[in-house]
């Protein structure tokens, strides 16, 4: 069956069903497309002639053209019998109550990017926005990952087609929000809180993983800054942003840019730590952390003998999941413009 002529025969429908003046006119496109002997019904009885791969596609999109037709039509029908109800009467009843308007909202990511920066506002983290395409110096060298470093590969990138600077090297999509680090310590002397959150782009699409999506770092320098300033910001952030219930774990790890570095895990929603289902081991994953590296801050114009810091960098989606308790299967949801998921926000 040809793709094509269903996307049509789907426009073409909903093109005269917004041309429909009358309920008359609109019931019989109703009949035309979706009655028993509907173009639409018609495509939908020669499902069982097709190999079950055509079968799944096709009927994947006539049940989707099917609703789209549906919906239109009683979008359609509404416009009718608002209009006949103003233009039917010649009186007008002051004290009837106004129609209700339909607000929108701020979607669930604009949310939960708001939240993470009110969290740290409160403790004087300053929120800013590095740029979303960055020179490779900031996102990997001066974070102690040289162009031949196999950490790179980690990060494999959407380079941009420019020409490369001779200082700089080549622009890339920032695949981190820790190019921030530096861009921070190069605008500003500590003391440090920044708090840096911005779009991410590394070339990754499954259930779990989309191209763009959103991290938030955060950067402390000051005199005498030691891990247990790092454990004590991450604990307020648990109970504040997930709820009183929600601890942080550190598990040792390796990142170039932090010395030590540590995996941080939250206690999962469901079970709290105990292990179920959904998290196996009771944790969820939320990212990196570390002491900031001596030669990083060497990079950011910092002198690390007398100044020492510590940087984690982790994902708003995630975060957000983990708040929520969602227990969303599909990530790629969250960046798609279906108004049946986004209105339960
Ligand atoms: N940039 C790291 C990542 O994207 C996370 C990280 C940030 C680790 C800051 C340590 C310190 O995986």
């Amino acid at each position: 069956m040809n793709i094509s002529k269903i996307l049509n025969l789907k426009n073409q429908a909903i093109s005269s069903i917004l041309e429909a003046k009358d309920k008359k006119e609109l019931e019989n496109l109703r009949i035309h497309y979706l009655g028993r002997k509907g173009e639409i019904s018609q495509l939908i009885k020669k499902l069982p002639t097709l190999e079950v791969e055509e079968r799944r596609e096709v009927g994947n999109l006539l049940n989707d053209a099917k609703k789209a037709i549906e919906e239109a039509i009683q979008n359609q029908s509404s416009i009718i019998n608002h209009q006949s109800s103003i233009t039917d009467r010649d009186w007008l009843d002051v004290t009837a109550l106004g129609e209700k308007i339909n607000y929108g909202h701020l979607h669930l990511l604009t949310q939960a990017i708001r939240e993470i920066s009110t969290v740290f506002e409160k403790i004087g983290f300053i929120r800013v926005s590095y740029p979303e395409v960055e020179w490779e110096w900031f996102a990997f060298e001066a974070l102690n990952m040289p162009e031949t470093h196999p950490a790179r590969d980690d990060y494999e990138s959407f380079f941009i087609d420019e020409k490369p600077s001779p200082k700089y090297g080549q622009m890339v999509i920032t695949p981190h929000t820790s190019s921030g680090q530096i861009r921070e310590m190069q605008r500003t002397k500590p003391p440090i809180r920044m708090i840096n959150i911005n779009r991410c782009g590394r070339p990754n699409y499954d259930a779990t993983h989309v191209p763009t999506f959103h991290q938030f770092e955060g950067l402390v320098i000051d005199e005498n800054i030691n891990l247990t300033h790092l454990k004590g910001v991450f604990d307020y952030f648990a109970v504040n942003f997930f709820g009183p219930q929600r601890k942080i774990r550190l598990r040792p790890f390796h990142f170039q840019f932090t010395e030590p570095s540590f995996e941080v895990d939250i206690n999962c929603p469901l079970c709290l730590g105990k292990g179920c289902k959904v998290c196996k081991s009771g944790w969820h994953e939320l990212g990196g952390s570390g002491m900031v590296h001596p030669q990083v801050l060497k990079n950011g114009g910092i002198d690390p003998k007398k100044y020492s810091g510590f940087a984690f960098g982790w994902g708003v989606e995630r975060a957000y999941l983990m708040k929520s308790g969602l227990n969303l299967d599909d990530v790629r949801l969250l960046y798609e413009p279906d108004l049946r998921f986004i209105n339960q926000f």
